[in-house]
């Protein structure tokens, strides 16, 4: 599937007097139609994200960098709300624990205007992990700080030490223990005795990245995430790895992604994606590219289903410097969420498995 490239004269026009019309979205008036100089792009402000940072955290995001904040602010305002939700159990407050119980946090950021990035990895006990990687990327020569470290620069930087461990995700965590062995000593409740909707849990990887682009054309992401459900402690996933699970540059787009981080890290993901708009391609195609090649390396047998696919899922969410946004897939279940001069939207991911 190819996307145009170039915004076809009648859509852009139409987009253009949507703008003029006075859309909050707006920038500088657009210029009157002298023929073919109504061709020249401009950016509009446009947010992507995860399926979960509808609606709120693209709102929060959107309003931000209409507000003028610079977009780097405005992705982390957005997934903080994410962040302090104890329902989603993907990130932070609530998030699902390690094998051992306990709530670990990855998150990165990147600011295309400034070519930095900050992450943490492993971080205990902060529910918002994506401001305190803002501050790395700030207030430090360093791009990532892991466990302990984190922990105190995070403390230093005045966020306060918190139980993230909600009684939800350890039930959760509980029925997983107690379902690991017929042969150890602990039992499980059964499934029906769970909090409701916590079946998906057991299953279900989660993360939120939200990536936006102002009317300057300034583009910032930031993925954050409690990481893979019952990990091995210590385990760091794509999420906090600059060009796995996000990657932003200021001259071609920003991209993040979600679902299973071992494979991103491998395929370099994100680089990937925005490696791709670089060249041109419209952002859905660049996250084709990026799903593709992970289809493409992932060779060993135990992450292989009977058809030969891969057994797991990543998604990939893009915007580039004009403000086009797009997703993809390796497997059709999730929306994503976009908010640009058509509003504030799930749209459904195109995968390169339809079934
Ligand atoms: N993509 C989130 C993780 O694997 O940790």
């Amino acid at each position: 599937m190819m996307h145009n490239q170039e915004p076809d004269r009648r859509e852009f026009l139409s987009a253009a007097s949507a703008l003029a019309a006075g859309a909050s979205l707006a920038g500088p008036e657009p210029r009157p139609n002298r023929g073919p100089e109504i061709l020249i792009r401009r950016p509009h402000p446009a947010v992507v994200a995860s399926h979960n940072a509808f609606p709120h955290c693209t709102e929060a995001a959107m309003k931000a960098i209409l507000a003028g904040k610079p977009v780097v602010d405005a992705v982390v305002e957005g997934v903080t709300l994410v962040e302090n939700d104890p329902e989603d159990h993907s990130v932070g407050l609530g998030g699902i624990p390690n094998e051992e119980g306990v709530v670990e946090l990855d998150a990165s950021v990147m600011d295309g205007a400034s070519g930095l990035s900050g992450a943490v990895a492993s971080i205990r006990n902060i529910k918002n992990p994506a401001s305190v990687a803002l501050r790395v990327l700030r207030y430090t020569d360093h791009c990532l700080l892991v466990g302990e470290g984190a922990l105190r620069f995070a403390k230093a930087h005045g966020f306060k030490e918190e139980e993230l461990l909600t009684d939800d995700a350890r039930e959760i965590w509980l029925y997983w223990k107690g379902n690991l062995s017929s042969s150890d000593k602990w039992f499980a409740k059964d499934l029906d005795q769970l909090p409701a909707g916590a079946k998906k849990w057991l299953t279900t990887t989660g993360t939120v990245n939200c990536c936006g682009v102002d009317r300057n054309g300034q583009l910032a992401g930031t993925t954050t995430t409690s990481g893979l459900a019952f990990k091995i402690p210590g385990r760091v996933g794509d999420s906090p790895i600059v060009g796995a699970g996000l990657y932003v540059d200021n001259d071609a787009g920003a991209a993040g992604s979600t679902g299973r981080g071992e494979a991103n890290i491998i395929s370099c993901g994100s680089l990937i994606v925005v490696e791709a708009m670089r060249r041109g391609a419209h952002p859905t195609d660049a996250c084709k590219e990026a799903a593709e090649r992970i289809v493409r390396l992932t060779k060993a047998k135990h992450l292989l289903d009977a058809r030969g696919r891969p057994t797991f899922n990543v998604n990939f969410y893009a915007v580039d410097k004009q403000g086009r946004t797009g997703g993809f897939a390796i497997k059709r279940k999730d929306t994503y969420a976009v908010f640009d001069e058509k509003g504030n939207r799930q749209v459904p991911l195109d995968s390169v498995f339809a079934d």
